[in-house]
């Protein structure tokens, strides 16, 4: 079905001719992403169970969901219905477990009629789960949601055991899972995996059957190898981030996917001394030219680049000029060629205006960057250097 969905998509003429006609968009390297799942999987030996919450960190769901699943994913954790309803919709079976609170019967029925699995921890939202299983005619798949120490969500460690045993007494839940967020803390983790322990061996004494036990992301894959248990949940480092400056230190070699490309949509010469942008926050040095890009902090790149920012034009890196505004800035062209309709490398995926450099020179995490990428950005997908898919959500029926 990830092969259905892979050849449905435009023919790479096809993709390779629409690219000439954005004026901005991503493009997204398969074989990074592949790397990456392998060299966590090599690490972990468990399953591994991608976070692809937030658009796929911005790297647009349902291709990354279809890719991961060619290369053996069976599962994926999301934080909303509906990026697990946009999975179902791309035609993908894979198992979907949700994260989001449900508030009516309708978003309960369509978990349960979707194959979606609920996460639970409140005996509210397993009553309403199962009515709904009876209303929709079959089982509900359930992961609890266990907090160890973190504080933010999930059924207390104490109480985990008692809310399994209900759980296990509802006729239509089929608990398949334990999961547990980690606080990221040397000291308070270890007690974490002590807590969710207690609570399996307990589950286990009973004879309750809980599916699989999982409390790592990224975090824990990089440095704690004691928190793996039977499933990790890693999330920004599949498409090539480091989120801490020790996870370099970890040995894992990961390749950034993601790329921000965009046109030059005109192109002039100023003179000495002519100020350029709000608040006249430019002031050209010399006779120069200047290019504007159609890019702004709408399209997700950061505000915190204005007078900061590096970008790359025929190679060369060169600086944006003054405000990075809603939907523009200006971009140094001096010493290039480039003219109305060339390309402009925003965010690269090595040099001066890499991912984590853009984010370092914004002062923001590399999560901020990339969820920050607006979803209704054109996204293209590469395999072995060709387009072979092509995400336009900003596009009608006309
Ligand atoms: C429950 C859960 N598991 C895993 C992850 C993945 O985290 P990371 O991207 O830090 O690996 C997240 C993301 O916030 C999450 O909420």
């Amino acid at each position: 079905m990830a092969e259905a969905f892979f050849a449905r998509q435009l023919s790479t003429e096809e993709i390779e001719k629409r690219i000439q006609g954005f004026p901005s968009w991503l493009e997204i390297d398969l074989d990074a992403i592949t790397h990456n799942l392998e060299e966590v999987k090599n690490r972990v030996k468990v399953e591994v169970i991608p976070c692809v919450k937030t658009n796929a960190y911005g790297h647009g769901l349902a291709p990354i969901v279809a890719h991961m699943m060619k290369r053996g994913v069976k599962q994926f954790l999301v934080a909303k219905l509906w990026e697990a309803e946009q999975i179902r919709d791309a035609g993908l079976e894979c198992e979907v477990v949700s994260m989001d609170p449900l508030f009516s019967d309708e978003n309960f029925d369509a978990v349960v009629a979707r194959n979606i699995t609920h996460t639970v921890y409140q005996k509210g939202t397993a009553d309403r789960l199962n009515s709904a299983a009876e209303r929709i005619g079959k089982k509900a798949k359930v992961w609890v949601k266990v907090d160890t120490g973190l504080g933010r969500v999930g059924i207390r460690w104490s109480e985990a055991v008692e809310l399994v045993q209900y759980i296990s007494s509802l006729p239509l839940l089929e608990l398949t899972g334990l999961f547990s967020t980690m606080a990221e803390d040397a000291e308070l983790d270890k007690i974490q995996v002590d807590r969710m322990v207690g609570v399996s061996d307990e589950l286990d004494r009973l004879g309750i059957n809980y599916g699989v036990r999982s409390m790592a992301s990224g975090n824990a894959v990089f440095h704690r190898p004691f928190i793996f248990l039977d499933a990790v949940r890693p999330g920004i480092m599949l498409y090539g981030f480091y989120p801490d400056p020790e996870d370099r230190e970890s040995s894992l070699d990961l390749r950034q996917a993601i790329a921000f490309k965009a046109r030059v949509e005109q192109v002039k010469w100023v003179d000495t001394g002519e100020s350029l942008t709000y608040s006249r926050r430019f002031i050209a040095p010399k006779r120069m030219k200047v290019g504007t890009v159609h890019i702004g902090y709408s399209d997700g790149y950061p505000r915190g680049m204005t007078k900061k920012g590096l970008v790359k034009v025929d190679g060369k890196v060169k600086p944006v000029l003054g405000t990075v505004s809603v939907n523009h800035f200006l971009v140094d062209l001096d010493g290039t060629d480039i003219d109305v309709g060339g390309v402009v490398e925003v965010i690269g995926r090595d040099g001066e205006n890499n991912a984590h450099k853009v984010a370092e020179l914004a002062g923001i995490m590399t999560y901020s960057l990339m969820v920050g990428l607006h979803p209704l950005l054109p996204r293209v997908y590469f395999e072995k250097g060709r387009p072979i898919a092509l995400s336009e959500p900003q596009l009608v029926e006309r």
